[in-house]
């Protein structure tokens, strides 16, 4: 990305100093100059507050541990109250540090009333006019076709990965902006330079949010650059990596929270493994589909290349070394090297088996 001189960039008044109120938590006040924002990058976590969206399971959980264990305070939100007990719960049994807060605030990111609502507790709970890490994490799959998918699936999906990290970033900008350094860490995914799961199945919904996400990141470097240099941003592109992302996708699209597949799904699924050439899957009762699903999940969360704890730490370090792309996985480092070496290719079955052959992906 080539970088941008605008001479006025150095003469706005409001960007020649910051001078800033003391955090929450007493941390010492630092001085900004015009020289694009924070002088080194956010090197420390402690005594910082991270929020971090879908802090219930998998990632968002791992970012909340690994953090508290940095001296971080942390707020995270989530649809599942009991998922964020549990990461509550793990963080403090890991020896809460004396004064050390984490919160949890139930709150749907594709809705701006509940990010408002999160926003203003996280302020009453923490004593806090400001944040320091913003990770618009939270995300679900599913919804993946235009023919096969509702509307309503497939725009839960959009709203949930896009605009939730849209309207992450809107609602807590002011709390960045006022913070003496801050980062904002945008999950999109692999599939957000490749809109693809594999041959037989349709990803639109999702790897259309993904993409957005990263474009969006993207440009905003340059917007933080010109308008608050102090605050820096990541996207992150994670390849497979072992959560409950499966199972998690289907309670959230299910109108009653359910991990089991709808009998439309079912319907769909026998179908696309019959495309796919599993044996007999025409003649798999319903209960033989339900059961393949169920073990679908539990594969991707066991059988993965990189567990959500390795995950977590290659972000966090990621943000240390104020990197503004974090390919998170020996596959998404690959998958990008290869998708920019034959683009024109990047939708063949050839280029799929001999990809998945080499990172031993088993996903479409
Ligand atoms: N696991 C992977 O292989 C993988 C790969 C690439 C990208 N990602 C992305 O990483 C992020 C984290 O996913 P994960 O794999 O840890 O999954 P996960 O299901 O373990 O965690 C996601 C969390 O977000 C929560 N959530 C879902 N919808 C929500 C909503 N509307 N509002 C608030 N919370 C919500 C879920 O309840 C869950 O606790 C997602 O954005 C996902 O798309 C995951």
């Amino acid at each position: 990305m080539p970088e941008v001189a605008s001479p006025i960039r150095f003469h706005l008044p409001m960007q020649r100093c910051y001078i800033l109120r003391a955090p929450a938590g007493g941390a010492a006040t630092k001085k900004h100059t015009d020289k694009g924002g924070a002088e080194s990058p956010m090197k420390d976590f402690a005594g910082k507050i991270a929020v971090i969206t879908g802090g219930g399971t998998g990632m968002g959980r791992e970012l909340a541990r690994q953090l508290i264990a940095e001296g971080c305070n942390v707020a995270m939100c989530d649809v599942s109250e009991a998922a964020m007990a549990e990461t509550k719960r793990l963080c403090e049994t890991e020896k809460l540090p004396q004064g050390l807060r984490v919160t949890t605030h139930v709150a749907d990111v594709a809705i701006e009333d509940h990010l408002k609502r999160f926003r203003d507790e996280l302020a009453e709970q923490h004593k806090t006019d400001r944040i320091h890490l913003l990770f618009n994490n939270a995300g679900i799959g599913g919804g993946g076709s235009l023919f096969t998918n509702t509307r309503d699936q497939w725009e839960r999906t959009f709203n949930i990965c896009w605009g939730g990290v849209y309207l992450g970033v809107r609602t807590f900008l002011p709390m960045l902006v006022a913070a003496d350094e801050a980062h904002i860490v945008n999950t999109a995914s692999v599939n957000g330079f490749w809109a693809s799961i594999g041959m037989n199945q349709a990803h639109t919904a999702y790897s259309s949010a993904k993409f957005a996400v990263k474009g969006f990141t993207e440009a905003l470097i340059n917007d933080l650059r010109l308008h608050a240099p102090h605050v820096k941003c990541s996207v992150v592109m994670p390849g497979h990596i072992g959560t409950s992302i499966v199972s998690n996708s289907r309670k959230v699209q299910s109108a009653d929270g359910s991990e089991r597949l709808s009998d439309d799904e079912v319907a769909l699924t026998r179908k696309r493994m019959v495309a796919a050439g599993v044996p007999d899957a025409d003649r798999m009762s319903d209960e033989d589909i339900q059961a393949a699903f169920a073990e679908r999940a539990r594969s991707f969360l066991e059988d993965a290349p990189t567990t959500a704890a390795e995950a977590a730490k290659i972000i966090l370090d990621g943000v240390k070394a104020e990197r503004w792309r974090i390919l998170v996985g020996e596959d998404a480092k690959r998958l990008d090297e290869r998708v920019r070496a034959a683009p024109e290719q990047a939708y063949d079955r050839d280029f799929y088996e001999s990809f998945t052959q080499e990172v031993g992906w088993r996903l479409g």
